[in-house]
């Protein structure tokens, strides 16, 4: 299956993807990295990667809907079969996700339903929780609300910071989302009619 991730960031899920997909097993092929910002470390890693990228600044376009068709372009004339996003700091319009739908994926740094939005980890430390981890799932319409194919549990330390547990959930986040990925790829995890997953 072709891939395109989408990123606004660092790009660290997107380095864990990329091995991955290199290892040799894959059925998954990274073929479009697309950032909605410019000089992300993100976009040099697809580059060392030799991977085709794509520069596409929502600040450039009047509209979401024309930022988004841009996108869409974009990875029709790339063939793309299946979209991850990683670290992407836009909300896709409901029509964009619902072209996509069961072909989209998102990972987000809390174990789902629980701390869905922004700063989840900080909602975490905030609740006072002893476990919490990253969720990687279809995305639904709802933002963090759509059908959950993997997760990881990592522990919340006593003298844990946002920073600490941030780094120890993308650690997480590393080993899940390859794993999320390829087993979508593979149609081993397919986004049912009713919106959950179906495993096969
Ligand atoms: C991850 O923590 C992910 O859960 C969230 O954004 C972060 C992206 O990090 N959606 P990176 O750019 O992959 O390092």
């Amino acid at each position: 299956k072709k891939v395109a991730i989408l990123i606004s960031g660092s790009g660290t899920n997107l380095q864990a993807l990329i091995e991955h997909t290199r290892s040799g097993l894959s059925r998954a092929e990274i073929v479009l990295v697309i950032s909605n910002k410019e000089n992300v470390e993100g976009i040099t890693r697809a580059e060392k990667a030799h991977i085709n990228t794509k520069v596409i600044p929502h600040g450039n376009y009047p509209t979401r809907e024309a930022f988004e068709s841009t996108v869409t372009r974009e990875l029709r004339s790339a063939r793309v079969d299946l979209i991850c996003l990683a670290g992407f700091l836009r909300v896709l319009t409901g029509s964009f996700v619902c072209e996509w739908r069961g072909r989209l994926i998102n990972v987000h740094p809390s174990l789902l339903p629980m701390f869905k939005g922004v700063r989840a980890q900080r909602q975490a430390l905030q609740a006072g929780v002893t476990v919490s981890g990253c969720t990687v799932h279809f995305v639904a319409e709802e933002v963090d609300s759509g059908a959950i194919i993997a997760q990881e549990a990592v522990a919340v330390l006593p003298d844990d910071t946002e920073d600490s547990l941030t780094q120890r959930i993308k650690t997480a986040e590393h080993k899940a989302y390859p794993r999320a990925l390829e087993m979508v790829a593979r149609g081993e995890v397919v986004l049912g009619e009713d919106g959950r997953c179906v495993r096969t």
